[in-house]
């Protein structure tokens, strides 16, 4: 299923697109299953109903562990590459991975969790998050991993939204020199979720934690009372594998639902061909579990092609900003998939962390999480890539579950700030606003999916209505990305950023509504308005324009406490980095907010607010450009 060459490439993604049905049947033949399908795919848009290869019956757990033993059973699986480089990595064969995921499957059986459960996880970047996750993959129990940096009361939503049984967490987390004390904030949210019945608890960090009598087991204990053979579950194709949790428009983040067969099949093809994976390499992805793309590119992608991938525990630049190349040298990575986050932050500390560096085994290098600038494109190409090692910029989203627009390592080629080519099977389109599609080259619009891919998602979770108003009512018949693209006149697609209200920081998404929330959750906060602006770091930055009329004492004490509140009730990934108290904001007669406005204001570029005629109070608007260029 690698596809070797561009010719290759335009031949397969013609077939792809004229039958879609024999040409996945074929993908999905490289993948192990228990029963075939009797259907490749079935859909409609409009309800929306996708199904992939119906019928048939697997556990992905079979094809990223089970399959591998016999050839490859001592290959390495997973790297460990701990927070501290004075600590030894760990590495895990798949005979090794594999058993110790048979027997987390056991205890999570002991403790009463069985098919169809879904399971919260809430863990640092260490082998045994991988193991949670694939040991509910095992049992058919839905995992929902929650990232590291939410706070307790979204903890609480995401569990009660899907009514999770059981946590898995651990006593903390290192993130460079900082602790984070992940069971306490478990603790906070188990106060208000009655689903949850257990908490198995790791033992990472050692820091006192309080136990539960009845809900919380460690799981060093739970460990001696279980076996290493555990039977996969066997799944259905269409049976939910995961949810994940991402922000939108609306202040209620949503859970994401992926199956078991598309998922699979999508993650691991993908995989293989972006990343032109030979046999024996070591890849690296720097991303955490938490997100989609530590789902299909730590775990899921690399696992069921029988890889070996890295997983690594803190962050780039902790002990120094040398780190990611001392992990590349150590491992003799040839892959390195990142962030355009990590790299601009990275290059702002110049050549010297790069000194002596040997960075050779580097073959392909990639890019995924929000546009990539030219400058950081150069850089990554080349002081890491040394000019030899093509730049995988993949776009996609949590909501398609693998890589949709990108080039295919050595295959296709790249173009800076580019993610180019709709790999096979993707048949993306351009619409204007009144859902027009725009034919030709040399055009941009809103980027849309007009055709189903097996990674796609299936719904929202509990609410089905959601799924359909989000991603299929917008333009009729189309998958609607949320995303602005160009295509450039060689047919080349390039992603401009998200056209919804949600802001895309460090490559963590975020909605403005939900920000607006926590922060109008503050006492004394009247209203808020949330807009991103260019950042030269995170890509964006969150700017708060805040009404908060009665202030206790000095404005930047203020600032500090609405931060606090953004922290609890979202997590510390969603803390504006301006905040800005106006006496009002901009609106329109009928009272609505004029972000394009606050935007501008944001960006500094007010030279051309555009038409303002609608506003209320157009005194407003003088008002905050005089205070906001005083910040
Ligand atoms: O705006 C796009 C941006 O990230 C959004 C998806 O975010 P999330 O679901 O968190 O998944 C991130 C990892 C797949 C998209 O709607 N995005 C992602 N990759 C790129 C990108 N923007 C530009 N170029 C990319 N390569």
């Amino acid at each position: 299923m690698q596809i070797t060459s561009f010719k290759q490439y335009e031949e397969d993604y013609k077939k792809s697109i004229e039958n879609p049905e024999q040409f996945w049947g074929e993908v999905a033949q490289n993948f192990q299953w228990r029963k075939p399908w009797f259907k490749v795919l079935s859909w409609n848009f409009n309800e929306p109903n996708i199904k992939w290869f119906e019928g048939a019956k697997l556990n992905i757990t079979e094809n990223c562990l089970d399959r591998h033993l016999e050839k490859n059973g001592d290959k390495p699986a997973i790297i460990w590459e701990p927070n501290n480089p004075e600590e030894e990595s760990v590495t895990l064969t798949y005979k090794m991975l594999h058993e110790r995921v048979c027997r987390f499957a056991n205890i999570l059986k002991r403790n009463g969790a069985k098919k169809g459960d879904r399971i919260c996880i809430y863990m640092p970047m260490v082998p045994e998050l991988a193991i949670a996750v694939l040991a509910c993959a095992r049992i058919g129990a839905v995992h929902s991993v929650i990232f590291g940096g939410f706070s307790a009361k979204s903890i609480a939503d995401r569990i009660n939204d899907s009514r999770c049984k059981l946590v898995i967490t651990a006593d903390g987390a290192y993130r460079g020199n900082k602790q984070i004390p992940l069971k306490d904030v478990i603790d906070d949210a188990l106060i208000g979720c009655p689903t949850v019945e257990k908490c198995i608890v790791l033992t990472h960090i050692r820091t006192p934690v309080s136990m539960l009598k009845g809900r919380d087991v460690w799981w060093e204990d739970e460990v001696k009372h279980v076996n290493d053979i555990c039977e996969a579950e066997e799944m259905d194709a269409e049976d939910m594998l995961f949810i994940l949790y991402t922000s939108g428009s609306t202040g209620k983040p949503k859970g994401v639902v992926h199956t078991c067969g598309g998922y699979m099949v999508y993650a691991g093809y993908t995989f293989s061909n972006v990343f032109n994976y030979q046999p024996g390499e070591v890849y690296f992805c720097t991303a955490d579990i938490g997100w989609i793309t530590g789902h299909s590119y730590i775990v899921y992608g690399p696992l069921s092609q029988g890889a070996t991938s890295v997983l690594f525990e803190g962050i780039p630049t902790y002990p120094s900003p040398s780190r990611f190349w001392d992990i590349v040298e150590k491992h003799k990575v040839n892959t390195l998939y990142t962030a355009p986050t990590a790299i601009r932050s990275l290059m702002s500390f110049g050549d010297e962390p790069l000194k002596e560096k040997d960075l050779s085994t580097i073959r392909v290098l990639g890019s995924v999480g929000e546009p990539i600038n030219e400058e950081a494109w150069h850089w990554f190409d080349e002081k890491i890539g040394h000019g030899k090692a093509p730049i995988v910029d993949t776009w996609w989203q949590t909501e398609t579950g693998g890589i949709m627009i990108s080039p295919i390592a050595t295959v296709t080629p790249t173009k800076p700030s580019y993610a180019t080519l709709p790999l096979p099977g993707i048949q993306p389109v351009l619409v204007d606003e009144n859902g027009n599609e725009i034919e030709g080259n040399g055009v941009s619009g809103n980027l849309c999916i007009k055709f189903p891919w097996p990674g796609m998602l299936r719904t929202t979770y509990g609410d089905h209505e959601r799924c359909k108003q989000t991603y299929f009512s917008a333009y009729e018949n189309l998958y609607f990305t949320g995303d602005g693209c160009l295509r450039d006149e060689d047919g080349y697609y390039r992603i401009t950023g998200r056209v919804d209200d949600v802001l895309n920081v460090s490559g963590h998404r975020i909605g403005t509504a939900e920000v607006e929330n926590a922060i109008n959750m503050h006492a004394g906060v009247v209203e808020s308005a949330v807009v991103g602006y260019p950042h030269d770091v995170k890509g964006q930055g969150i700017y708060a324009f805040v009404i908060y009329p009665e202030m206790h004492g000095e404005a930047e004490l203020s600032k500090k406490d609405i931060l606090q509140t953004v922290t609890r009730v979202i997590g510390a990934i969603a803390k504006p980095d301006k905040i800005l108290f106006v006496s009002g904001l901009p609106k329109t007669r009928s009272g609505k907010i004029m972000r394009r406005i606050l935007r501008k204001i944001a960006e500094g570029d007010t030279s051309n607010l555009g038409d303002t005629s609608t506003l209320l109070d157009p005194a407003v608007v003088e008002e905050i450009m005089d205070a906001a260029q005083k910040l």
